[in-house]
Protein backbone atom coordinates (compact mmCIF):
# COMPACT_ATOMS: atom_id res chain seq x y z
CA UNK A 1 0.00 0.00 0.00
CA UNK A 2 1.73 3.10 -1.15
CA UNK A 3 2.64 5.75 -0.56
CA UNK A 4 4.69 5.08 2.56
CA UNK A 5 6.26 7.95 4.58
CA UNK A 6 9.23 6.95 6.99
CA UNK A 7 11.41 9.30 9.01
CA UNK A 8 14.25 9.78 11.24
CA UNK A 9 16.39 12.49 13.44
CA UNK A 10 19.85 13.51 13.12
CA UNK A 11 21.96 12.46 15.97
CA UNK A 12 24.36 14.84 18.56
CA UNK A 13 27.17 13.17 20.81
CA UNK A 14 26.84 15.04 24.39
CA UNK A 15 29.78 13.36 25.96
CA UNK A 16 32.49 10.84 25.03
CA UNK A 17 33.52 11.90 21.31
CA UNK A 18 37.20 10.23 20.80
CA UNK A 19 37.06 8.40 24.36
CA UNK A 20 34.61 6.39 22.92
CA UNK A 21 37.28 5.14 20.44
CA UNK A 22 38.89 3.77 22.57
CA UNK A 23 36.49 1.64 24.09
CA UNK A 24 35.19 4.47 26.43
CA UNK A 25 31.63 4.94 27.12
CA UNK A 26 29.79 7.39 25.12
CA UNK A 27 25.87 9.38 25.17
CA UNK A 28 24.27 10.21 22.19
CA UNK A 29 20.98 12.24 21.74
CA UNK A 30 18.33 13.07 18.69
CA UNK A 31 17.83 16.27 17.50
CA UNK A 32 14.02 15.29 16.67
CA UNK A 33 13.48 18.65 14.97
CA UNK A 34 16.82 17.87 12.36
CA UNK A 35 15.47 14.72 10.49
CA UNK A 36 14.85 13.13 7.26
CA UNK A 37 11.68 11.78 5.37
CA UNK A 38 11.93 9.42 2.97
CA UNK A 39 8.51 8.90 0.75
CA UNK A 40 7.94 5.77 -1.80
CA UNK A 41 5.39 6.58 -4.03
CA UNK A 42 4.42 5.11 -7.27
CA UNK A 43 6.96 5.89 -10.49
CA UNK A 44 5.92 7.25 -13.60
CA UNK A 45 6.45 4.20 -15.01
CA UNK A 46 5.67 0.42 -13.83
CA UNK A 47 9.36 -0.59 -15.36
CA UNK A 48 11.64 1.75 -13.41
CA UNK A 49 12.72 2.27 -10.07
CA UNK A 50 13.36 6.41 -9.79
CA UNK A 51 15.71 7.76 -6.68
CA UNK A 52 14.94 11.65 -5.89
CA UNK A 53 17.32 12.52 -3.10
CA UNK A 54 16.69 16.44 -3.77
CA UNK A 55 19.04 17.85 -1.04
CA UNK A 56 22.16 16.13 -2.36
CA UNK A 57 20.88 16.99 -5.82
CA UNK A 58 20.79 13.37 -6.99
CA UNK A 59 17.66 12.44 -9.38
CA UNK A 60 18.44 8.82 -11.23
CA UNK A 61 16.20 6.19 -12.83
CA UNK A 62 16.99 2.29 -13.74
CA UNK A 63 14.98 0.34 -16.13
CA UNK A 64 14.16 -2.96 -14.14
CA UNK A 65 15.39 -4.85 -16.84
CA UNK A 66 18.74 -3.45 -16.06
CA UNK A 67 17.84 -5.41 -12.53
CA UNK A 68 17.68 -8.61 -14.35
CA UNK A 69 21.55 -9.65 -13.92
CA UNK A 70 21.45 -9.18 -10.39
CA UNK A 71 21.22 -12.69 -8.63
CA UNK A 72 18.54 -13.49 -5.90
CA UNK A 73 21.00 -13.94 -2.65
CA UNK A 74 20.22 -13.94 1.12
CA UNK A 75 22.89 -11.31 2.35
CA UNK A 76 23.18 -11.57 6.45
CA UNK A 77 22.04 -8.56 8.29
CA UNK A 78 25.99 -8.57 9.85
CA UNK A 79 28.25 -8.15 7.10
CA UNK A 80 28.76 -6.59 3.54
CA UNK A 81 28.09 -9.49 0.85
CA UNK A 82 31.10 -9.15 -1.81
CA UNK A 83 28.62 -11.45 -4.21
CA UNK A 84 25.99 -8.29 -3.52
CA UNK A 85 28.30 -5.71 -4.18
CA UNK A 86 30.27 -6.84 -6.98
CA UNK A 87 26.20 -7.81 -8.74
CA UNK A 88 25.54 -4.11 -7.95
CA UNK A 89 28.54 -2.29 -9.34
CA UNK A 90 27.42 -1.88 -13.24
CA UNK A 91 24.53 -0.30 -11.89
CA UNK A 92 26.62 2.26 -10.57
CA UNK A 93 28.77 3.62 -13.26
CA UNK A 94 27.27 6.83 -14.09
CA UNK A 95 27.88 7.95 -10.52
CA UNK A 96 31.51 7.20 -10.02
CA UNK A 97 32.19 11.02 -10.42
CA UNK A 98 30.25 12.28 -7.91
CA UNK A 99 31.76 10.33 -4.39
CA UNK A 100 28.10 11.28 -2.53
CA UNK A 101 26.10 10.73 -5.44
CA UNK A 102 27.74 6.79 -5.65
CA UNK A 103 27.42 6.24 -1.84
CA UNK A 104 23.91 7.19 -1.79
CA UNK A 105 23.15 4.97 -4.83
CA UNK A 106 25.07 2.26 -4.04
CA UNK A 107 23.49 2.18 -0.12
CA UNK A 108 20.16 2.04 -1.92
CA UNK A 109 20.75 -0.14 -3.94
CA UNK A 110 22.30 -2.72 -1.69
CA UNK A 111 19.77 -2.21 0.42
CA UNK A 112 17.03 -2.59 -2.10
CA UNK A 113 18.28 -5.94 -3.35
CA UNK A 114 18.72 -7.10 -0.06
CA UNK A 115 15.10 -6.48 1.06
CA UNK A 116 12.43 -6.23 -2.13
CA UNK A 117 14.42 -7.37 -5.07
CA UNK A 118 11.29 -8.18 -7.02
CA UNK A 119 9.43 -4.42 -6.30
CA UNK A 120 8.88 -2.65 -9.57
CA UNK A 121 7.51 0.92 -10.38
CA UNK A 122 8.49 2.53 -7.10
CA UNK A 123 9.73 6.30 -6.53
CA UNK A 124 11.99 6.69 -3.42
CA UNK A 125 12.53 10.89 -2.61
CA UNK A 126 14.37 11.89 0.19
CA UNK A 127 14.46 15.00 1.78
CA UNK A 128 16.27 16.63 4.65
CA UNK A 129 16.47 19.41 7.33
CA UNK A 130 19.69 18.26 8.33
CA UNK A 131 23.28 19.79 6.69
CA UNK A 132 25.02 16.99 4.70
CA UNK A 133 29.06 16.22 6.55
CA UNK A 134 28.18 18.19 9.65
CA UNK A 135 28.59 15.30 11.68
CA UNK A 136 24.78 15.22 13.04
CA UNK A 137 24.46 11.71 11.07
CA UNK A 138 22.37 12.45 8.27
CA UNK A 139 23.35 9.72 6.41
CA UNK A 140 22.79 7.61 8.83
CA UNK A 141 18.65 9.15 9.33
CA UNK A 142 18.69 8.39 5.64
CA UNK A 143 19.58 4.52 6.46
CA UNK A 144 17.26 4.49 9.02
CA UNK A 145 14.47 5.52 6.80
CA UNK A 146 15.42 3.39 3.82
CA UNK A 147 15.02 0.35 5.79
CA UNK A 148 12.31 0.95 7.53
CA UNK A 149 10.59 1.57 4.05
CA UNK A 150 12.38 -1.29 2.78
CA UNK A 151 11.81 -3.70 5.48
CA UNK A 152 7.64 -2.59 5.43
CA UNK A 153 7.73 -3.31 1.77
CA UNK A 154 9.16 -6.51 2.62
CA UNK A 155 6.59 -7.33 5.07
CA UNK A 156 8.98 -7.87 7.47
CA UNK A 157 7.59 -5.33 9.93
CA UNK A 158 5.09 -3.79 10.95
CA UNK A 159 3.66 -1.21 12.92
CA UNK A 160 3.39 -0.59 16.13
CA UNK A 161 7.15 -1.71 16.06
CA UNK A 162 8.04 -4.39 18.83
CA UNK A 163 11.67 -4.59 20.15
CA UNK A 164 12.79 -7.14 17.97
CA UNK A 165 11.76 -5.23 14.44
CA UNK A 166 13.48 -2.07 15.61
CA UNK A 167 16.89 -4.14 15.89
CA UNK A 168 16.01 -5.30 12.42
CA UNK A 169 15.97 -1.58 11.54
CA UNK A 170 19.00 -0.72 13.21
CA UNK A 171 21.04 -4.08 11.81
CA UNK A 172 20.02 -2.59 8.11
CA UNK A 173 20.55 0.70 8.95
CA UNK A 174 24.20 -0.35 10.06
CA UNK A 175 24.43 -1.98 6.83
CA UNK A 176 23.76 0.96 4.89
CA UNK A 177 26.41 2.59 6.62
CA UNK A 178 29.06 0.59 5.81
CA UNK A 179 28.00 1.08 2.61
CA UNK A 180 28.44 4.93 3.07
CA UNK A 181 31.16 5.28 5.13
CA UNK A 182 33.49 1.39 5.27
CA UNK A 183 33.67 1.34 9.61
CA UNK A 184 31.30 3.32 11.22
CA UNK A 185 31.53 3.12 14.86
CA UNK A 186 26.90 2.40 14.87
CA UNK A 187 26.01 5.36 17.01
CA UNK A 188 24.63 7.80 14.93
CA UNK A 189 22.23 4.58 13.41
CA UNK A 190 21.31 3.09 17.04
CA UNK A 191 20.90 7.22 17.86
CA UNK A 192 18.56 7.52 14.56
CA UNK A 193 16.40 3.83 15.23
CA UNK A 194 15.81 4.70 18.78
CA UNK A 195 15.41 8.20 19.22
CA UNK A 196 15.80 9.64 23.11
CA UNK A 197 19.24 9.14 24.06
CA UNK A 198 21.71 6.42 24.61
CA UNK A 199 24.49 5.57 26.40
CA UNK A 200 26.89 3.74 24.41
CA UNK A 201 29.48 1.30 25.17
CA UNK A 202 31.42 -1.70 23.30
CA UNK A 203 29.11 -4.49 24.12
CA UNK A 204 25.31 -2.72 24.81
CA UNK A 205 23.22 0.39 24.58
CA UNK A 206 20.78 1.32 27.45
CA UNK A 207 18.30 4.50 26.94
CA UNK A 208 17.74 7.29 28.78
CA UNK A 209 14.89 9.63 28.61
CA UNK A 210 15.83 13.22 28.12
CA UNK A 211 14.38 16.47 26.67
CA UNK A 212 16.84 18.97 26.94
CA UNK A 213 16.58 22.74 25.15
CA UNK A 214 20.14 23.33 23.45
CA UNK A 215 21.06 25.85 20.72
CA UNK A 216 23.47 23.64 17.68
CA UNK A 217 26.05 26.15 15.91
CA UNK A 218 27.75 24.11 12.72
CA UNK A 219 30.55 26.70 11.80
CA UNK A 220 30.41 25.11 8.28
CA UNK A 221 34.41 24.57 8.92
CA UNK A 222 35.68 20.91 7.10
CA UNK A 223 36.89 19.14 9.21
CA UNK A 224 38.03 15.02 8.62
CA UNK A 225 36.97 12.97 11.24
CA UNK A 226 39.28 9.82 10.12
CA UNK A 227 41.97 12.24 10.43
CA UNK A 228 41.19 14.13 13.44
CA UNK A 229 40.76 10.25 14.99
CA UNK A 230 44.35 9.29 13.70
CA UNK A 231 45.76 12.77 15.27
CA UNK A 232 44.14 11.51 18.38
CA UNK A 233 45.89 8.10 17.95
CA UNK A 234 49.50 9.59 17.58
CA UNK A 235 49.09 11.55 20.73
CA UNK A 236 48.10 8.29 22.41
CA UNK A 237 50.96 6.48 21.06
CA UNK A 238 53.39 9.29 22.31
CA UNK A 239 52.06 10.59 25.30
CA UNK A 240 50.42 7.26 26.37
CA UNK A 241 50.40 7.96 30.15
CA UNK A 242 49.28 11.09 30.05
CA UNK A 243 46.24 10.49 26.99
CA UNK A 244 44.88 7.36 28.10
CA UNK A 245 44.13 9.20 31.41
CA UNK A 246 42.87 12.02 29.71
CA UNK A 247 40.59 9.92 27.50
CA UNK A 248 39.14 7.79 30.59
CA UNK A 249 38.44 10.86 32.43
CA UNK A 250 36.30 11.70 29.76
CA UNK A 251 34.52 8.14 30.17
CA UNK A 252 33.91 9.72 33.73
CA UNK A 253 32.43 13.02 32.58
CA UNK A 254 29.82 10.40 30.56
CA UNK A 255 29.16 7.97 33.76
CA UNK A 256 28.78 10.84 35.55
CA UNK A 257 26.70 12.58 33.56
CA UNK A 258 24.95 9.74 32.77
CA UNK A 259 23.77 9.43 36.65
CA UNK A 260 23.13 13.15 37.04
CA UNK A 261 20.48 12.68 33.62
CA UNK A 262 18.76 9.77 35.73
CA UNK A 263 18.40 11.34 38.93
CA UNK A 264 17.66 14.88 38.40
CA UNK A 265 17.53 16.09 34.34
CA UNK A 266 16.61 19.71 35.51
CA UNK A 267 20.04 19.88 37.05
CA UNK A 268 21.45 22.04 34.14
CA UNK A 269 24.36 23.87 35.64
CA UNK A 270 25.91 20.29 36.94
CA UNK A 271 25.13 18.78 33.56
CA UNK A 272 27.08 22.24 32.32
CA UNK A 273 29.88 21.79 34.77
CA UNK A 274 30.75 18.42 33.12
CA UNK A 275 30.50 20.26 29.48
CA UNK A 276 33.11 22.54 30.34
CA UNK A 277 35.15 20.15 31.58
CA UNK A 278 34.80 17.71 29.06
CA UNK A 279 35.30 20.42 26.29
CA UNK A 280 38.37 21.36 28.15
CA UNK A 281 40.13 18.15 27.77
CA UNK A 282 39.00 17.37 24.32
CA UNK A 283 40.84 20.99 23.72
CA UNK A 284 44.28 19.68 25.47
CA UNK A 285 43.97 16.50 22.85
CA UNK A 286 43.85 18.81 20.15
CA UNK A 287 40.39 18.62 18.38
CA UNK A 288 38.48 21.80 19.07
CA UNK A 289 39.06 24.82 16.91
CA UNK A 290 39.58 28.52 17.11
CA UNK A 291 36.35 29.27 16.02
CA UNK A 292 34.99 26.48 18.25
CA UNK A 293 36.98 28.52 21.22
CA UNK A 294 35.39 31.92 19.73
CA UNK A 295 31.65 30.14 20.23
CA UNK A 296 32.38 29.70 24.31
CA UNK A 297 34.01 32.59 24.70
CA UNK A 298 30.54 34.10 23.44
CA UNK A 299 28.81 31.71 25.43
CA UNK A 300 30.56 33.02 28.30
CA UNK A 301 30.15 36.55 27.63
CA UNK A 302 26.25 36.38 27.49
CA UNK A 303 25.73 33.92 30.31
CA UNK A 304 23.63 31.94 28.35
CA UNK A 305 24.89 28.49 28.66
CA UNK A 306 27.89 25.50 28.39
CA UNK A 307 29.35 25.20 24.73
CA UNK A 308 31.47 21.89 23.70
CA UNK A 309 32.26 20.48 20.60
CA UNK A 310 30.05 17.39 19.14
CA UNK A 311 31.43 14.61 17.15
CA UNK A 312 34.48 14.91 16.27
CA UNK A 313 35.96 18.48 16.19
CA UNK A 314 38.17 20.45 14.22
CA UNK A 315 35.06 22.40 13.05
CA UNK A 316 31.90 20.84 12.79
CA UNK A 317 29.26 21.57 15.29
CA UNK A 318 29.19 22.69 18.73
CA UNK A 319 26.30 22.36 21.01
CA UNK A 320 25.19 24.82 23.93
CA UNK A 321 22.93 24.10 26.97
CA UNK A 322 20.96 26.44 27.52
CA UNK A 323 20.64 28.30 31.09
CA UNK A 324 17.09 27.74 33.04
CA UNK A 325 16.67 31.19 34.01
CA UNK A 326 18.27 32.64 30.57
CA UNK A 327 17.41 36.05 29.46
CA UNK A 328 15.58 35.18 25.63
CA UNK A 329 17.36 38.72 24.54
CA UNK A 330 20.91 37.34 25.03
CA UNK A 331 20.07 34.34 23.38
CA UNK A 332 19.35 36.11 20.27
CA UNK A 333 21.64 38.56 20.62
CA UNK A 334 23.95 35.56 20.71
CA UNK A 335 22.39 33.62 17.77
CA UNK A 336 22.55 36.82 15.93
CA UNK A 337 26.29 37.40 16.21
CA UNK A 338 27.17 33.74 15.04
CA UNK A 339 24.81 33.99 11.64
CA UNK A 340 25.57 37.61 10.97
CA UNK A 341 29.24 37.80 11.63
CA UNK A 342 30.31 34.69 11.33
CA UNK A 343 28.29 33.01 8.72
CA UNK A 344 27.17 30.54 10.54
CA UNK A 345 24.22 28.32 11.11
CA UNK A 346 22.75 28.10 14.11
CA UNK A 347 19.50 25.51 15.10
CA UNK A 348 17.13 26.35 18.40
CA UNK A 349 16.45 22.57 19.12
CA UNK A 350 16.07 19.71 21.71
CA UNK A 351 17.97 16.87 22.67
CA UNK A 352 16.06 13.63 23.43
CA UNK A 353 12.34 12.76 21.10
CA UNK A 354 12.03 10.39 18.65
O1 LIG B 1 32.15 13.17 13.26
P1 LIG B 1 31.08 12.49 14.00
O2 LIG B 1 30.04 13.39 14.56
O3 LIG B 1 30.49 11.32 13.27
O4 LIG B 1 31.71 11.90 15.35
C1 LIG B 1 32.83 11.08 15.43
C2 LIG B 1 32.98 10.60 16.83
C3 LIG B 1 34.34 10.04 17.16
O5 LIG B 1 34.31 9.61 18.51
C4 LIG B 1 35.43 11.08 17.00
C5 LIG B 1 34.67 8.86 16.26
C6 LIG B 1 33.86 7.60 16.52
O6 LIG B 1 33.81 6.76 15.59
O7 LIG B 1 33.34 7.40 17.63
Amino acid sequence: PLPILTSAPGKVILFGEHAAVYGEPAIAAAVSSLRTYLLVSNANDPNIIQLDFLDIKLTHQWECNDFSTIPTIQPSTKELDSTLLKSIDPLLSSFKSNPLHHQAALTFLYLFFSLIPNLKGLKFSVRSTLPVGAGLGSSASICVSLSTALLHLAKLISIPLNKAQLKLINDWAFIGEKCMHGNPSGIDNTVATYGNSILLNSQSHEIIDIDLPILLTYTKIPRSTKQLVSNVRHMYNSHHAIVSKILSSIGHITLESKDLLLADASDIDSLGELININQHLLQSINVSHPMIEKIIKLTNQFQIGYTKLTGAGGGGCTLTLLKKDVDRKDVDRFINILKKDYNFDVFETNLGGF
